[in-house]
């Protein structure tokens, strides 16, 4: 092994050290890369300098990159192209964004606990986040183990979820945020999609949670109820000893399973300061009922 592995917690959370993400990977390092993200659920890379096609062609290793963004770039006009959802706090034309503007009222649902793109039938393997400028105070991103959560949960309530699906919406979420305002062409687009609420790994065979702020209903289940035992369960799931905090420091890139953990951002003076972050998101296989073999109707 080339690179260095040093765990930040002892199982979800690891630095890589000692590795160039601008140059090509030797397979060997990969396989070993990939044992590492079997095993730990988000992988911190410190001290990388990336061209945007660098970024891409790492991105591009673990699977197909998403090529949609969710806003309509004629609604919201796109600062980057489409392979890279924008995290910064800038607008197309590269300034600090206005405080009533689309892509901030958008954003703002990032600091919800949520997993990029559950709201997708196809749902997201991972997602590659390059950092180049940071604040000074705040924004920082926080990550919560749902398998560690999985593991910890009464016997009963996992034979209570197995089998369970709820739907994903981005609605749902940004209802939640206090953004309302999607167009037509973004509704149609993104209809509410099921996913399983109990998920099985097929690289570690561990079992997962897979909920998000994007989940607002269980199917077959009254409304009420359904969200209630969707809070409860983000609720464990971001309990203290499941979550950790990352610290951004400049060219850092982090990737994470979007399979089995919950992210979100911490707030920070974002009219104040630039902070310029990009991210490539992986699909995964395929829809979690197709991957669980549960049958649902939506
Ligand atoms: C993301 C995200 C939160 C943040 O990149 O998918 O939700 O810290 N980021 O900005
Ligand atoms: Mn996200």
């Amino acid at each position: 092994m080339s690179f260095t592995l040093s765990p930040v917690t002892p199982g979800f959370v690891a630095e890589v050290g000692d590795i160039d993400l601008a140059q090509p990977l030797p397979q060997e390092d990969f396989a070993l890369l990939r044992q590492a993200f079997t095993r730990y659920a988000v992988l911190v890379f410190p001290g990388q300098v990336l061209t945007p096609a660098q970024h891409l062609a790492f991105s591009g290793l673990w699977g197909p990159v998403e090529k949609e963004r969710t806003l309509d770039p004629k609604a919201t006009p796109a600062r980057l192209s489409g392979e890279f959802a924008d995290i910064s706090n800038l607008s197309a034309e590269g300034r600090i964004w206005g405080e009533s503007s689309r892509q901030r009222m958008y954003k703002a649902g990032n600091r919800l606990w949520h997993t990029d793109s559950s709201f997708k039938r196809l749902p997201s393997l991972c997602s590659l986040l390059y950092a180049t400028t940071v604040v000074p105070i705040g924004g920082h991103t926080e990550f919560a183990d749902q398998r560690a959560a999985y593991d910890a949960l009464p016997e009963a309530m996992k034979a209570r979820l197995q089998g369970l699906v709820a739907e994903h919406w981005i609605v749902h979420s940004r209802r939640r945020s206090g953004f309302e305002e999607f167009n037509e062409d973004e509704m149609k687009r993104l209809p509410p999609v099921p996913q399983v609420l109990v998920r099985t790994l097929p690289d570690s065979g561990r079992k997962s949670l897979f909920v998000a702020s994007h989940a607002g209903r269980i199917l077959g289940m009254p409304d009420a109820e359904g969200r209630a035992l969707i809070d409860e369960l983000i609720a464990h799931v971001t309990q203290r000893q499941f979550v950790y905090t990352h610290r951004w420091r400049p060219n850092e890139l982090v990737m994470w399973d979007n399979r089995c953990t919950m992210h979100r951002g911490t707030e920070y003076d974002d009219l104040r300061w630039v902070r310029e972050m990009r991210r490539v998101t992986i699909s995964d296989v395929a829809n979690t009922c197709e991957q669980e073999g549960v049958a649902c109707a939506a």
